[in-house]
């Protein structure tokens, strides 16, 4: 037995409950004990880590504290040695949105500017080992939409990743159980003890998760706005500066963009739909619809670039995506991963045709105006309710359902112009959301300012 071991479950939370900083070995041993009960070992019941939880989510923790439960969580599991690549290893991650794809055009991005500029050894210069989530509430998965791709496969282990990493600069895989098991067993009993929304909870979730990639750096997307996952900007804000004051603190070079999320992001929301959007985008069709999209994108891969030394400025590295985009580098790139993984590229030859819904409705203006607001929250959950999300997790999400924007906030619209296209493959599924987006519209009479995409950066030199 070792010493961290003989730390009962108990003690940690009563020094907790009475507002003690934690000890890092009763964190480690606290983490050591969830991930080795088992059955008939009960070094840790469900009560206790409950309670634990909630000791967490009204006491906080400091900076050192929250650092070591986010190493513990992160070395609960098997994680990814790329150091073996003797490359730059960066990702991105995003706190979750509506119609946000960003991830499917970074990756073959960065990737392509890697595979350019590849180290001696042959590897490509920069690699991004993105590990994916599936569609959560009102918010879509990358996973999900990877997965419409025929024979695409994202449960690749960590070393048929690296194969991958080295062979085309970025791979795309899902969470495997055996990544970040503490992470599961929390998850769950936050799920049930009106945890989820503890800052700090959330910092330790995600960027274990991350950090066990393997990263020499890390760009977080935090939304704020109508559909981000936290409820104003103050608190997203807060979060961005937990999420990179405990990336530094593990010698990860960390970055936070606060960006809007009052709309969705780009032309298309749901599955297969956003894959088609960001093929089009990477053969060079530029959809006006998608120019939120393709913004955003260039601007966290610029902040990628520049991390990773390719680029002397976050700005100079926007540049440097777009013309990896325009060039067609990047869809070079996608088809290289693509075909690596299994996937059947040929799909992309016409993507409009492989949109196969069932049920298709457009929902029109009625009144004359400027679009004024909307509830992003409430489109997003629209978009789940025809099908291309889930309600619970394992559910199965609908490859073809989703809808597709006509206009953007602050554009002027007409009586009977379209606003959006509801696709489902159940004509049942139509109504509800349906009603879900009209009642959520508003018009006005006057110019509504847009806000700006970035709205605050986050760097380990400004966190107060
Ligand atoms: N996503 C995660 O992975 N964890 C959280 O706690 C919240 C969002």
């Amino acid at each position: 037995m070792t010493k961290a071991q003989r730390i009962h479950p108990i003690d940690v939370i009563l020094h907790k409950r009475d507002g003690l900083a934690l000890t890092d070995a009763e964190i480690r041993a606290f983490i050591l004990a969830i991930v080795e009960r088992t059955p008939r070992k009960h070094l840790v019941t469900d009560a206790q880590i409950a309670a634990f939880l909630m000791a967490v989510f009204l006491r906080g923790l400091d900076p050192r504290e929250l650092a070591t439960l986010t190493a513990a969580m992160r070395f609960s599991g098997e994680v990814a040695y790329t150091e073996a690549l003797n490359t730059f290893t960066i990702d991105k991650h995003s706190t979750g949105g509506v119609g946000d794809k960003t991830s499917l055009l970074i990756a073959p991005i960065i990737a392509a500017a890697g595979l350019a500029q590849p180290t001696p050894e042959g590897v490509p210069g920069i690699c991004v080992p993105m590990i994916s989530g599936r569609s959560l509430g009102h918010t879509g998965g990358t996973l999900d939409k990877l997965e419409t791709i025929p024979g695409f496969n994202t449960q690749l282990s960590f070393p048929d990743m690296r194969d991958v990493l080295r062979e085309c600069g970025a791979a795309l895989i899902g969470q495997t159980p055996t990544i970040v098991p503490a992470d599961r067993i929390l998850y769950a009993l936050r799920d049930h003890t009106g945890t989820v929304e503890s800052p700090f909870l959330i910092t330790a979730s995600i960027m274990s998760k991350k950090l066990a990639e393997g990263l020499k750096a890390l760009v977080l997307d935090v939304k704020v706005g109508s559909g981000a996952f936290m409820p104003t900007y103050e608190k997203s804000k807060f979060l961005a500066q937990l999420m990179v004051q405990t990336g530094e603190a593990s010698e990860t070079r960390t970055v936070a963009l606060l960006t809007s999320m009052d709309e969705p992001l780009g032309r298309f929301s749901g599955n297969w739909v956003e894959v088609w959007e960001c093929v089009d985008i990477m053969q060079g069709k530029r959809h006006p619809m998608s120019s939120d999209l393709i913004e955003l994108s260039n601007i966290l891969s610029g902040w990628m670039l520049h991390l990773a030394g390719h680029a002397t400025t976050p700005e100079e590295g926007a540049e440097l995506s777009d013309d990896i985009l325009k060039s067609g580098a990047a869809y070079k790139a996608w088809l290289k991963i693509i075909a690596t993984q299994g996937g059947d590229t040929t799909v992309f030859e016409d993507p409009a045709s492989h949109h196969k819904p069932n049920a298709t409705r457009v929902l029109k203006a009625t009144q004359s105006g400027y679009l004024a607001a909307m509830d992003c929250k409430q489109v997003g959950w629209a978009v789940q309710r025809l099908g291309a999300g889930r309600a619970k997790p394992g559910d199965p999400v609908s490859a073809h359902a989703g809808i597709e924007s006509h206009a953007k906030l602050g554009d002027r619209i007409e009586p009977g112009q379209p606003l959006f296209t509801l696709y489902s493959e159940d004509s049942a599924l139509l109504d509800e959301p349906e009603q879900m987006l009209r009642e959520t519209l508003q018009v006005s009479s006057s110019l509504v300012p847009r806000r700006p995409l970035v709205r605050e950066v986050i760097t380990k030199n400004n966190i107060q």
